[in-house]
């Protein structure tokens, strides 16, 4: 069965394990969130981008959220290093990409250059406060950016969860082997409450499959730990959801917390995993009041449905109502607030971590279990 195609038309594949790094001198080390970055383009999770940006793509993804190609990214994907770094490599250079010692990867080095920062802070993130964790990552990252092609030869060890690693390649076969023509993706950073359990329903009451891609990759210190998100991820499916019409695998990917931009580039990577359509729900990336409830919606008024090809399905925020007696939203329920069940990130984490459980009509019993066992256990 033929699957969606992936962006740009091709599906990267920058994987060699046999390239040989041993004659290569030059070398950078990479932060965890370059390596990430890393591993993504190689598997085509990136797709079309096959290596960190040079200066006119960076330029145009960061000023028109294009690449130079005219395809659409919003996120710049690119390669920190210190002034000290740079200073030791020369345009041709083949490069080392090291992480604790340990090479992953090879870059081809097509160009060096500075970003004007504060400019990507202001586009990307829409503000140039370092009271925004994507804004303060930016700009405590190094200062200077390498471009060109990757290579990676080496994958990152993945310790716990191993096997909800998959890589567009075979995650496009699975959904193709279930028969799935339709299938939507989920990303989150959070435990899957009612609320993301009733929009995912929702939409796979219209699709063939859902895809949870749960991101673990870096995130901000009190966002809860992916482990702990995993543990509760499996309960949820085991008990609420038909086990064949759900795939869980994990994103790999950082956080940037760049609201409406990573709504865009979230929904492009999952195109790449084999989406066809993809959630996005309230303040989808979002962090603190930097974005609009619906920010992240009406960006994609910007883009043809052709230049996306993959379908973003919008959703009000959701919530328990206790007079209907049923999960609901502003669209479908009359009530006011004070029969709606809502709860703040913050405070079910505040919750959670005291050993408090969050209401049956905010999260599911099982879910609430494993969070709050998890937790504990890392407190100790
Ligand atoms: S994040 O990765 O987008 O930051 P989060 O877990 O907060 O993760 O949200 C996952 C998805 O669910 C996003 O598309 C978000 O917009 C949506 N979402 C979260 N909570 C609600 C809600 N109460 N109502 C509607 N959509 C929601």
């Amino acid at each position: 069965m033929a699957t969606i195609q992936p962006h740009g038309g091709t599906l990267v594949n920058r994987f060699n394990p046999h390239a040989d790094a041993r004659s290569v001198d030059s070398e950078v080390e990479l932060d965890s969130f370059a390596l990430s970055d890393l591993e993504l383009i190689a598997i085509g999770a990136y797709s079309p981008i096959d290596g960190f940006l040079g200066e006119a793509d960076y330029r145009s993804v960061v000023e028109q959220m294009r690449l130079q190609s005219g395809h659409v990214w919003s996120i710049p994907i690119t390669l920190p290093v210190t002034e000290a770094s740079a200073g030791r490599l020369a345009v041709g250079d083949r490069v080392k990409l090291v992480h604790d010692g340990i090479v992953y990867g090879l870059l081809e080095l097509r160009e060096i250059y500075r970003p004007d920062k504060l400019a990507e802070a202001q586009h990307v993130y829409g503000t140039t406060d370092t009271a925004h964790p994507g804004v303060k990552k930016l700009l405590d990252r190094p200062d200077v950016y390498l471009g060109g092609p990757v290579t990676l030869v080496r994958r990152p060890e993945k310790q716990k969860f191993s096997s909800f690693y998959l890589d567009p390649i075979d995650t496009r076969k699975i959904f193709a082997e279930r028969g799935w023509k339709t299938v939507v993706g989920f990303q989150t950073r959070n435990p899957v409450h009612r609320a993301h359990e009733y929009i995912q329903k929702s939409a796979l009451e219209i699709v063939d499959g859902l895809f949870l891609n749960p991101l673990v990759g870096e995130t901000k210190a009190d966002d809860i730990p992916a482990d702990v998100r995993m543990e509760s991820y499996q309960v949820l499916l085991e008990n609420y959801y038909p086990l064949g019409r759900v795939f869980l695998a994990v994103f790999p990917a950082a956080m940037r917390y760049a609201g409406p931009r990573e709504a865009v580039f979230h929904a492009l990577v999952r195109k790449n995993y084999g989406c066809t359509h993809f959630i996005v729900g309230r303040d989808h990336a979002g962090v603190g009041n930097f974005y609009g409830t619906y920010d992240a919606q009406l960006i994609f008024r910007h883009f043809t449905p052709e230049e996306l090809g993959i379908t973003p399905l919008f959703f009000e925020n959701s919530f328990y109502c206790r007079k209907c007696g049923s999960m609901a939203s502003t669209k479908t329920c009359p009530h006011g607030q004070e029969h709606h069940v809502t709860l703040s990130g913050t405070r079910v984490r505040e919750m959670l971590s005291k050993g408090e459980a969050p209401p049956p009509e905010f999260s599911r019993p099982e879910v609430v279990e494993v969070l709050v066992k998890g937790l504990r256990a890392l407190s100790y």
